[in-house]
């Protein structure tokens, strides 16, 4: 397939379907290799649709075995199969049914999409588009339809058989070893959430009564043996349930919920009604399986897809434009979970690091695409940072706008009008602006226009009239197919801080809102507040209000003054990572400034030194974040074009050393201070401190190798726990030789019969910033811990490697051609997965000309790869296209 010769499916295009289906009786009888799917339709003309036209079913990769109309053969002539469509021609004007045998085979299914098998467990993954792999359907997200679903496989093979909805019968075959369940969904939903799963697995199991008193059936499945491994989920569905009902009013909605976790799964997890699936990583967890990160991850996805039932399919989207609609929302409410689960302001910084790393550098790079794109050859390719992340800043900039409780007026308004409907992006504004009273028509402009908003401000205080004036102007650099930007509407929460915190804030402004927040709806704005009684430093963007660029020119030892006397957590920390980046920018862009770097090594070590005696006791988690420098991405970013990896390495190093050596015996004291007395729990304080401890660890290793390889080993030999053997793996990495070499091989062995902590054993090293890291990482494809049919193995070990910014950047471009290579190799059995990785090339436009040259070449390349999968072709085609 090549890019150019596929359609481009348009908003602009969107019709109703001509049909309906009201229901679909499914009777799947699972075989490994030769499954038989008989699917009976109850389909009716759409009042809204053209009268008399075709019915064109959607299919991929099929194959037709039977079909009837009424339960009468259809004439030859009256329909078409391929096996990417089947038409009746002239279908009866009236309401029918339609029933369709096709044989599919699960076994040979290596995309995971649509029935496939994950050792030995048969299960499904329908999002997008995967249902019309399974059968020919109408598989779009307006379509929605009442489920009845019969499942029989043998009893040995598969002694639980699970789909949507609730039981409704079972038993057994008679005279063979075989057995059914029946399960019928009430619900009307799209194909993209239908699931089943059937299988050899283990549960556990959980009564839940709702806030309106009905009572639920929890259960966990996962493989044979791992079942003391699902409690943490347990926990955190429990939980996250209890919270979707204080906070939103949403209670769930059947007699049973299931969680079933799999090891083969192109993503996260999938919210299929009633019976979400989940990448098992995101599932499974005990102290020596799984580390702080994960646990936290599972909490926060567990959450992610269970609040789906509302967001998503209670109310679903119209089409796959509106996709932000359920994702951004979800990724918001999970966030938010999180955050009154754990402390708010160290969720919100991290949430800030990963929004920056993926969505940041993606709306800077050829694949920058609008919260809501207009157009898409491939839907996989749209399930991005941009309608995650940024989709989920959008909401919260709607909250801070309209006010908490209007908000949440809004969101009740949304629930009852739209529930049991495939909405848009326009229902949903509809409910705040209606709740509000405002217009959000140039706030909507956030789902249309692509590329990152910078903020440019400035200050002056005028000692006379003891007033201060703030300048705010904004501009948004040109993305592809959209140059000129309109002015976005800014929330910008701000205070201004004096010698003793915050300054009261008077001002007759209308660009002020409210308590501490400045609307920037225009290109440019200024602001006086009176009765200032000294010069104040101001603090903006608090809590990160909007996800844009600050420009702001603050002395170091302003930014330092807001470090110390800021009330905003979240600006605190940004202070200290602003003199870093600052710092970090200047000598990674000229190979040199080595001086400068000095200088602010030293401000930096000293600012920390009393925060780590002083403060950094009372939250370590918060400690933890503040001791992490920006990363070497983030700089690079920063610098935006031109860029040299090695300069910006050498940069990093140089400075982490600095602070770690200077910073030494403070960071010893913190390492032996911090060493836990008790055994481990996964909670949030008890995480902090091991997040605050390792973080000393890996400054330690930097500024002293061999007092940080020692320190490393032996917290190796007394873990009881992963998150701490993981760490000293990692700071060990940081110190070439034998004893690093020893310590690789002793984690191996150690872990050998566990597949997910071998991952990230994997993708340790993939991240090694060495020049002996790529013979490395081919050397571990030939590890039995590697697979390249494992999606969780690929993003680890050659995800890791991409992700490795001054190895996958080699000057040479070995780096560019190894993963190029598996991109190719990997597109003829998962395309969804070999896309993905492709992406790790959408900042080749930033880099100095030799490497930016080298990595088109290798983009090149791919994209003239013959019978490429449209996933692969489109990001090759968009990453190659020209800017602007
Ligand atoms: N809707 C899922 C979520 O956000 C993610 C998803 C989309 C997905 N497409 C997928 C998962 C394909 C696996 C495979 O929770
Ligand atoms: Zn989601």
């Amino acid at each position: 397939m090549r890019a150019e010769d596929t359609p481009l499916i348009r908003l602009e295009d969107y019709r109703p379907s001509d049909w309906l289906i009201d229901t679909v009786d499914l009777d799947i009888s699972l075989h490994p290799t030769k499954t038989r799917v008989r699917s009976l339709l109850g389909l009716r003309p759409n009042p809204a649709g053209r009268p008399g036209a075709p019915l064109v079913l959607d299919g991929d990769e099929l194959s037709l075995s039977a079909l009837r109309l009424d339960g009468l053969l259809i004439e030859d002539g009256a329909y078409s199969a391929t096996s990417q469509k089947l038409t009746l021609h002239a279908p009866p004007r009236r309401r029918f049914t339609l029933m369709i045998e096709t044989e599919v085979d699960p076994s040979a299914n290596t995309k995971l999409m649509g029935l496939y098998r994950s050792s030995r467990v048969y299960c499904t993954q329908c999002e997008a588009d995967g249902f019309r792999r399974i059968s020919y359907f109408l598989d779009r997200p307006d379509v929605m339809s009442v489920y009845t679903v019969r499942l029989e496989a043998a009893k040995l093979e598969a002694p639980v058989l699970l789909s949507n909805g609730n039981r409704v019968a079972a038993g057994e075959v008679p005279g063979e070893d075989r057995h059914f369940a029946v399960w019928h969904d009430p619900h009307p939903k799209p194909a993209y959430l239908f699931a089943l799963v059937g299988g050899a697995l283990d549960h556990v199991r959980q009564n839940y009564v709702t806030a309106d008193g009905s009572t639920v059936e929890l259960a966990v499945y996962v493989e044979p043996g791992k079942a003391d491994r699902a409690g943490w989920a347990m926990d955190c569905l429990v939980r996250c349930m209890r919270w979707d009902e204080r906070v939103y009013g949403r209670n769930y909605d059947l007699d049973v919920f299931n969680v079933v976790a799999v090891s083969d799964f192109n993503m996260g997890a999938m919210e299929n009604k009633g019976l979400n699936i989940f990448n098992d990583k995101y599932v499974l967890a005990d102290p020596q399986a799984a580390t702080d990160g994960d646990y936290a991850s599972i909490e926060a996805i567990i959450a992610h897809e269970y609040f789906h039932n509302w967001t998503g399919n209670r109310i679903t989207c119209r089409d796959w434009f509106q996709l932000c609609l359920k994702e951004g929302l979800t990724v918001f409410r999970d966030q938010e979970f999180s955050s009154d689960e754990r402390s708010r302001p160290v969720k919100r910084i991290s949430d800030v690091r990963t929004l920056r790393a993926t969505q940041f550098s993606e709306d800077a790079g050829p694949l920058a695409h609008p919260v809501r794109p207009r157009a898409y050859k491939e839907i996989n390719n749209f399930y991005t940072p941009t309608v995650y992340e940024k989709g989920a800043e959008v909401i919260r900039m709607l909250k801070i706008l309209i006010g908490e409780d209007t908000f949440r007026a809004g969101m009740d308004l949304f629930f009852a009008r739209c529930d049991g409907t495939a909405a848009t992006i326009e229902d949903f504004l509809a409910c705040f602006a209606e709740t509000s009273g405002m217009d959000l028509s140039q706030f909507a402009r956030w789902y249309d226009q692509a590329g990152t908003p910078t903020i440019i401000a400035s200050g002056r205080y005028d000692a006379d009239a003891r007033s201060y004036t703030l300048d705010l102007a904004q501009s948004t650099a040109p993305t592809p197919g959209q140059r000129d930007k309109q002015p976005f509407v800014l929330p910008v929460a701000l205070g201004l801080v004096g010698q003793a915190g915050d300054l009261p804030l008077k001002t007759s402004s209308t660009a002020y809102a409210s308590d501490g927040l400045v609307v920037l709806d225009q290109p440019s704005l200024s602001i006086t507040f009176s009765d200032v009684a000294e010069p104040p430093i101001p603090s903006l963007l608090r809590g990160f209000s909007a996800p844009v660029k600050l420009e702001l020119d603050l002395a170091d030892a302003e930014l330092l003054r807001l470090f110390s006397a800021d009330s905003d957590s979240f600006n605190r920390w940004q202070a200290l990572q602003t003199v870093a980046t600052r710092a970090l920018v200047g000598a990674g862009r000229f190979a040199a400034g080595c001086n400068a770097l000095l200088a602010t090594a030293g401000e930096l070590s000293h600012a920390l030194r009393g925060f780590l005696r002083d403060q950094a006791p009372a939250d370590p988690a918060f400690a933890a974040q503040v001791l992490r420098l920006p990363g070497q991405a983030d700089i690079a970013r920063e610098i935006g074009r031109d860029v040299d990896p090695t300069a910006i390495h050498a940069a990093h190093r140089a400075l982490s050393a600095e602070i770690g050596s200077s910073l030494g015996p403070d960071l010893l004291a913190l390492h032996e201070a911090l060493n836990a007395q008790t055994a481990y729990r996964p909670d949030a304080t008890s995480a902090g401190r091991r997040a605050l401890r390792n973080e000393a660890l890996g400054l330690i290793a930097l500024g002293s190798p061999e007092e940080g390889a020692r320190l490393a080993q032996a917290q190796f030999a007394a873990g009881d726990n992963l998150t701490d053997r993981l760490a000293a793996l990692a700071a060990m990495t940081l110190v070439p030789g034998d004893a690093r070499e020893e310590l690789i091989a002793r984690f191996a062995r150690t872990y050998a019969t566990e597949p997910l902590v071998l991952d990230k054993w994997l993708m340790a090293q993939a991240l090694i910033a060495e020049p002996g890291t790529l013979e490395r990482v081919r050397r571990l494809m030939q590890h039995p811990a590697f697979s390249l049919s494992n999606p969780n193995r690929i993003r680890a070990l050659i995800g890791g490697f991409a992700a490795n910014l001054t190895q996958f950047n080699r000057p040479d471009g070995e780096g560019y051609a190894f993963v190029a290579e598996i991109v190719v190799a990997l597109d003829r059995t998962n395309p969804q997965v070999a896309s993905r990785l492709l992406g790790s090339f959408k900042s080749w436009r930033m880099l100095e000309p030799g490497r930016k040259a080298l990595a088109e070449a290798r983009l090149a390349m791919v994209a003239q790869t013959p019978n490429l999968s449209r996933d692969v072709a489109d990001i090759a085609e968009r990453a190659l296209a020209r800017q602007g």
